[in-house]
């Protein structure tokens, strides 16, 4: 399939997309939130990351991977040489599933119609962007991107051959980084995230 890049159509079409996940009624997760999180980048990016959920900062900011995870995220992707502004950076699911604890908002993880219902804008986003190379960050991305329940340590490390010569890739969330207990072990985790991503930079 050709891609469209230097001229305004996906752009437009991208534009048009987002407006209209921005009322998305599709499933009841947006009721209690601040608004969908679409994806954000050039339209002609050929690396894109997929996400899990907005979390609260992202849901404020109505941007994907802005809070603790996306810091750490950003991090990562300027140790491994990528330019975050050169790729596609989305979510399996976008508005922040949580539950309210007095003032605190709880983050809870998405299940699979939640996923499912929310498909439908993570397949436009990948017809529009057509990135050649696209990586799950943790099993809820793994599950969007494969439609089926995926073990990260199996899969990791290696290109999955998906449709079109579109090369998937699934490895660790930024936030099971920040969560690892043991200090010296968070350390190897976050070395082993950085060399993944610059492997898979290479391979643009
Ligand atoms: N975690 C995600 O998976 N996505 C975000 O946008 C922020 C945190």
């Amino acid at each position: 399939r050709p891609k469209i890049t230097h001229h305004g159509n996906a752009a437009t079409a991208w534009h048009a997309l987002r407006e209209e996940a921005m009322g998305c009624t599709r499933c009841p997760l947006h009721r209690d939130t601040t608004q969908t999180v679409f994806g954000e980048g050039p339209v002609d990016a050929r690396l894109m990351f997929i996400g899990e959920q907005p979390g609260d900062q992202e849901d404020l900011a109505g941007r994907p991977f802005v809070g603790p995870a996306g810091r750490l995220f950003d991090q990562a992707l300027e140790e491994a040489g990528i330019d975050r502004g050169r790729t596609y950076v989305t979510n399996a699911v976008k508005h922040f599933k949580h539950e309210r604890r007095g003032k605190r908002r709880i983050h809870q993880t998405p299940e699979t119609p939640d996923i499912q219902a929310c498909r439908w804008w993570l397949t436009q986003e990948l017809e529009l962007i057509q990135p050649r190379i696209i990586v799950a960050l943790g099993a809820t991305a793994g599950r969007a991107l494969l439609g089926k329940a995926v073990t990260i340590n199996r899969l990791r490390g290696a290109p999955i051959a998906l449709e079109n010569k579109v090369q998937g890739w699934i490895t660790v969330h930024p936030s099971y980084l920040l969560r690892v207990p043991d200090e010296a072990h968070k350390v190897e985790e976050r070395t082993r995230f950085v060399k993944e991503l610059r492997h898979i930079g290479e391979q643009l």
